[in-house]
């Protein structure tokens, strides 16, 4: 794969509660992009990642939710991702997100999307996606919308889970 990897950015910070724009046109830099993402979530190590956790505000997520015992890596790019259907039945997932390091939280949400986008050759492509992998990819079309998965929590927990984050990035400042 060969990608670079980027920094990650830390909540809060007002590039993570920004909409990202659509990806008019698939380009070299793009696909380039796409393998920078995924190899930084492998290396985080991490099951999925928005763009603009690396500052890019464009519509773009990769995941991979294949677990290291179960058999080969299925790294997924997804430009544009869009949910066309969510079922009734909800799944509750613990929670954690690579911008907001050793937190987590139970979050409860549809157990199966439907979901349409362009793969990194420009095709388009439809899947039905269940359990963690469409905890996941919803995960990550939140963030391309500018939603961490802390805002499904009550207030006081939210606000408790960043102060933790501002303490933890005026620490790395400091080092
Ligand atoms: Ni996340």
């Amino acid at each position: 794969m060969g990608g670079m990897k980027h920094p990650i950015l830390i909540h809060p910070d007002p590039r993570l509660k920004k909409v990202c724009a659509e990806v008019p046109d698939l380009s070299d830099e793009l696909r380039v992009l796409a393998d920078d993402m995924l190899e930084t979530m492998y290396d985080a190590p991490g099951i999925g990642l928005a763009a603009p956790q690396i500052g890019i505000m464009e519509r773009l997520i990769v995941l991979d939710c294949v677990r290291e015992d179960e058999g080969d890596p299925r790294p997924l790019v997804m430009f544009n991702p869009r949910i066309v259907a969510s079922s009734d039945e909800q799944n509750v997932y613990e929670e954690g997100c690579l911008s907001i390091p050793d937190q987590y939280a139970e979050v409860t949400r549809p157990k199966l999307v439907q979901v349409e986008w362009m793969d990194r050759n420009g095709t388009a492509q439809s899947e039905e996606f269940d359990g963690l992998w469409a905890t996941c990819v919803q995960h990550e079309i939140d963030h391309l919308d500018g939603k961490l998965f802390i805002d499904y929590l009550k207030p006081l927990k939210r606000q408790m889970i960043t102060r933790k984050m501002q303490k933890l990035k005026r620490e790395r400042a400091r080092a």
